[in-house]
């Protein structure tokens, strides 16, 4: 198995908690992984410390057969490791062209300014304008190019995410959860995409959702979280009727 990203026993404590407990798990290369598990079971702690948000208070991440673990957001960012991130508010006044644009310079955690400079920067690149129109096209947002971006649905919005993830050349991204809050038909659209995606640009990914009844046809290979532990792993059926599974999310 060709991996993209592995972690090794890895663990996160907030003080007495351990918001991830020992986690190992491992995302093959072209694949879409999916992790569930109740609230509060430590999927979106588990992101955070591969995409460099929290440190580590023990265990490895290997992306791409690199270590990374510990490593700076913008650095992990920069090998192609994405994690999409709600579009901040300041951001959405920026039309969804610039929005695009930016997915080639910025990251989250650095500085917003700083961001907007390089973009009038890049303005004047035409290839780059250009790279940014065919991704708005195949997403099927190119005639909202000159739009502000907060007059997108919230289902365009997490398809705008991808937009800037695929500007940054993502290798891999991460998801959580992009069709929260999305209506059901655009949700299977934008799963759609994601597979469209994997297939068209070779990017593996790793998502977290609740909304299992869309999610679950469209993914690989599925993780179960619960109290910080990974409890199940496997196909998606087999994994979602585990008693084990099924007993965590009944067990609260
Ligand atoms: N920054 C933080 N400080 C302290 N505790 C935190 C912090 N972030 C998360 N936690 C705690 O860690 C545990 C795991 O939270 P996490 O957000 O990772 O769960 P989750 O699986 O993503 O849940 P959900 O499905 O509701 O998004 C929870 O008990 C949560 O309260
Ligand atoms: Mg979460």
């Amino acid at each position: 198995m060709d991996v993209a990203l592995e972690t090794k026993s890895l663990v996160k404590q907030f003080g007495g908690l351990r918001a991830v407990d020992e986690v190992s798990i491992k995302v093959p290369k072209k694949k879409i992984v999916l992790i569930i598990g109740p609230n509060g079971s430590g999927k979106t702690t588990l992101v955070n410390v591969i995409s460099g948000v929290y440190k580590a208070d023990g265990g490895k991440v290997y992306f791409m057969g690199k270590d990374i673990t510990n490593k700076p957001p913008h650095v992990i960012y920069r090998l192609g490791l994405v994690r999409t991130f709600q579009i901040p508010q300041p951001l959405r006044k920026l039309t969804v062209l610039e929005n695009v644009l930016l997915g080639q310079a910025y990251h989250p955690g650095e500085n917003f300014l700083k961001a907007l400079i390089y973009l009038s920067w890049l303005k004047r690149e035409e290839e780059l304008v250009e790279k940014a129109f065919k991704i708005l096209e195949f997403l099927k947002l190119d005639h909202l190019w000159d739009q502000e971006s907060y007059k997108l649905s919230g289902g365009q919005l997490k398809l705008l995410e991808l937009g800037r993830a695929l500007m940054a050349d993502a290798k891999m991204m991460i998801l959580d959860e992009p069709i929260a809050g999305v209506n059901p038909t655009l949700a299977h659209e934008i799963f759609r995409k994601i597979q469209e995606i994997r297939d068209k640009f070779d990017v593996t990914f790793l998502i977290i959702e609740h909304r299992l009844d869309i999610a679950l046809k469209y993914v690989d290979y599925v993780y179960a979280m619960a109290r910080g532990r990974v409890i199940a792993e496997g196909p998606p059926e087999e994994v979602v009727n585990n008693p084990v599974v099924i007993e965590a999310y009944i067990g609260g």
